[in-house]
């Protein structure tokens, strides 16, 4: 059997982006597996890793005896993705700001998916229903969604892939994020496809997406 991309999910919420891309994975469609899900929260996510037969690990965030700072947590989460030799780190909804130890770690190796095109609507505080309302006060007529390398500027790294999500007339914030979100299934698995077959390749701040090798 080909050698599969082992891939880390770290993951703060409800886990409808992992779900895609175990399931992708389960399917074939994706030449990797999932072997660990890391949360910092108790969240669905984890419930859905346990239900896959995943390894799901709380690293939980108010243990301030065992994590007292954040670098203290960062490096029980890149200890525990280094256990599981993970060759790419997926954030599925991952709600900390990561320190330069575990940026660095995974340099071009972490990506993340955001609910917006980049670089608009990224940045600290740009989460979830937030990001969809700032679109919708900026009367934007276009939204999307964006997957990026990590870099420690929040958001901030090379665009990989990028879908357009038309706003439409009597948007909320909800229903918008709710049109955006199965494009964000898709888009993330694209991408981690596109590494897995060793297509993407950093210059500065562009990704170049290579030919798919000759068979
Ligand atoms: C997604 O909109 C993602 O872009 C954002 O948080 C949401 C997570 O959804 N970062 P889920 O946990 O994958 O269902």
């Amino acid at each position: 059997m080909a050698h599969k991309l082992r891939v880390g999910a770290l993951a703060s919420g409800g886990g409808t982006n992992l779900q895609t891309i175990v399931d992708n994975c389960a399917s074939g469609k994706l030449d990797a597996e999932v072997v660990v899900v890391i949360s910092d929260v108790e969240c669905g996510a984890l419930e859905r890793a346990r239900k896959a037969g995943i390894p799901a690990e709380h690293i939980d965030r108010r243990d301030k005896q065992r994590y007292p700072t954040r670098e203290a947590f960062d490096r029980a989460v890149l200890d525990c993705l280094r256990s599981h030799d993970v060759a790419l780190v997926c954030l599925a909804g991952y709600l900390r700001i990561m320190t330069p130890e575990l940026v660095d770690a995974f340099a071009g190796r972490m990506m993340n998916i955001h609910p917006a095109l980049l670089p608009a609507f990224g940045g600290h505080g740009m989460v979830g229903h937030h990001v969809h309302q700032a679109v919708l006060d900026y009367g934007c007529k276009l939204s999307g969604c964006t997957v990026h390398f990590v870099w420690l500027e929040t958001d901030g790294g090379p665009i990989i892939l990028q879908r357009p999500v038309p706003v439409e007339e009597d948007d909320t914030p909800d229903t918008l994020a709710a049109r955006i979100l199965p494009h964000e299934h898709a888009l993330f698995s694209e991408a981690i496809q596109l590494f897995a077959q060793g297509r993407l390749r950093i210059e500065g701040r562009r990704v170049r997406i290579l030919p798919p090798a000759p068979r």
